[in-house]
């Protein structure tokens, strides 16, 4: 309808059927959605079992390797880090599935943001050596959230800091009143302009020459966006090629 006919209120029998089309096309396209994610949950439920347990008699054989060539133990090696490739990308899978089909439930609470975030790059301090900075100027600011699921979210976002960039990877908070923006910064490659919607789609990588050295699978950032939308917020990311990205978690303050 224009904006003429909306101010008139004027509308035909051709454009009720028009809207008629388009919602039961929005159904059927949301019906898709659910039976592919129905298969996608069966299908990396049923695997991952059968994988595991194959995984789990190959590290045994590899913990008694003493009677096996050099080459034996080579080969075994690979196989053992492409099955743990394998059962984490179905887990992913999964994880990513029982959360579009509801089946994950989020427990939604006041979460304070500077304990949460302190927490995560201490944990994350771990695993990785890089600079992580965190000058917070909010320091009592709370936000509704599932805590662990927000911690989740944070390690994906620096995980993937880390991989495509060097310097120190840069947290803030930029509190807008009835929201609050977590930013996570890096001063890396950037994305493409093109690709900055795409990158939240199940296994999209911009660069997919990557894929092998960086071990992804592409559904951390779709993983990260369906958690937070859950959560009442969004996440979306700003970047420039060559100079780095930032991705703003944005969640519903409760101070
Ligand atoms: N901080 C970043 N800088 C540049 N590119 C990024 C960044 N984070 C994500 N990307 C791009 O988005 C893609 C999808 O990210 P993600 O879903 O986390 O998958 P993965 O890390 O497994 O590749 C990545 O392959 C990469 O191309
Ligand atoms: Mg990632």
């Amino acid at each position: 309808m224009n904006d003429f006919q909306n101010d008139l209120n004027i509308t035909s029998p051709q454009n009720d059927s028009t809207q008629l089309l388009a919602i039961a096309l929005e159904i059927a396209a949301e019906d898709f959605q659910d039976q592919q994610m129905q298969m996608l949950r069966n299908f990396s439920h049923e695997l991952r079992t059968p994988l595991t347990i194959v995984y789990g008699y190959m590290q045994s054989i590899y913990r008694r390797s003493e009677n096996l060539t050099d080459l034996q133990k080579d080969a075994l090696e690979s196989a053992i880090l492409e099955m743990s490739y394998a059962i984490k990308l179905l887990q992913e899978c999964l994880d990513l599935a029982r959360l579009e089909v509801r089946e994950t439930s989020l427990k939604i609470a006041s979460i304070p943001l500077q304990s949460l975030i302190l927490e995560t790059i201490a944990t994350f301090n771990k695993l990785h050596q890089r600079e992580i900075s965190f000058n917070s100027y909010e320091s009592c600011v709370s936000v509704l959230a599932d805590g662990e699921y927000l911690k989740e979210v944070l390690f994906r976002l620096f995980d993937n800091a880390v991989k495509y960039s060097k310097d120190t990877i840069s947290i803030s908070l930029d509190n807008f009143g009835d929201y609050v923006a977590i930013n996570v910064c890096d001063r890396g490659c950037g994305i493409d302009i093109q690709d900055r919607e795409r990158i939240f789609k199940p296994f999209y990588r911009a660069d997919r020459s990557r894929s092998r050295l960086s071990g992804g699978s592409g559904l951390g950032l779709a993983l990260s966006k369906v958690l937070v939308e859950r959560m009442g917020g969004n996440l979306n990311v700003t970047s420039q090629r060559g100079k780095g990205s930032t991705f703003k978690v944005m969640l519903k303050s409760s101070t």
